[in-house]
């Protein structure tokens, strides 16, 4: 008998799709909602000097309440899986799903909304607004994600400086705090609305040891009591400690 092509069938993830597994006692069993889901995603870039794959065929799933770490070697498609996975870069042929939702089928408007209501994103560089104060920044993403009134704004920007033990250093302007202190302001922002999905690009990689166990220690709190859903790129192996999963990339491939 000849060996015959069975048809595979494409069934796109539903909101809120649930998964068990059978090996947990009944009680035990606590359901699994996927929160990030990317489907055969690849990413050409193309310049004069030709084009480059930066991302071959990835497909990932991360869970609700889970921390995943993203690793790899500089120039290994990181922070481009990452900018995909969050709607920033949109990939050359894949498809993203975050809560249940297809962001790249969505258009340009619909995407910035759902970015701006679900995902909190803490850039490698900070990004804090020079003149503006530790709290000020915070309330201006509040601000951004549409909170109405100063004094409402001012009380929950407080609130989440409080959160990442900074409510001491409100007045302080970003030239006068120290790095772990600017990361923990970076991080207050992300929580800003607070969104189900956090995002990070090498969230420790400037601090000194003691302020990225502070930063760790916050971020699985966030995930294990928040029920939010963290990705993070590092390179930081501390951080391996807190992850519930770890992928490594390399040259653009994922790796388990
Ligand atoms: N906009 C771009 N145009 C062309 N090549 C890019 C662009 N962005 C990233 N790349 C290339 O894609 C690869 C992966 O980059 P990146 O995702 O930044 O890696 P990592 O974050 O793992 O260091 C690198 O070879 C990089 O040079
Ligand atoms: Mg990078």
């Amino acid at each position: 008998m000849t060996a015959t092509q069975i048809p595979t069938s494409f069934t796109p993830p539903l909101s809120g799709t649930v998964v068990t597994t059978g090996t947990i006692p009944f009680e035990q069993a606590k359901p699994r909602i996927e929160a990030i889901v990317a489907q055969d995603v690849n990413m050409v870039f193309n310049s004069e000097a030709g084009s480059f794959q930066a991302l071959q065929d990835i497909n990932l799933d991360i869970y609700q309440g889970e921390i995943q770490l993203l690793m790899g070697p500089s120039g290994s498609g990181k922070t481009t899986l990452l900018s995909i996975l969050a709607g920033i870069l949109t990939p050359t042929s894949g498809q993203v799903y975050l809560l249940g939702e297809e962001i790249t089928a969505m258009s340009r408007e619909q995407l910035s909304r759902f970015r701006l209501k679900n995902i909190g994103f803490i850039f490698q560089g900070f990004n804090l607004f020079p003149a503006l104060n530790a709290v000020e920044n915070v309330e201006l993403a509040l601000e951004v994600k549409g909170m109405k009134g100063g004094k409402r704004r001012r009380g929950e920007a407080l609130d989440l400086l409080d959160q990442v033990g900074l409510a001491d250093k409100a007045d302080n302007l970003p030239k006068n705090l120290s790095g772990g202190q600017k990361q923990r302001v970076a991080i207050a922002r992300a929580l800003a609305g607070n969104p189900p999905l956090i995002m990070a690009d090498e969230p420790t990689a400037a601090l000194d040891s003691h302020s990225g166990h502070t930063i760790i220690e916050l971020l699985r709190t966030l995930a294990k009591e928040g029920n939010r859903t963290v990705l993070m790129v590092t390179h930081d192996p501390r951080i391996m400690d807190v992850a519930d999963r770890v992928s490594y990339l390399e040259d653009g491939v994922l790796k388990a």
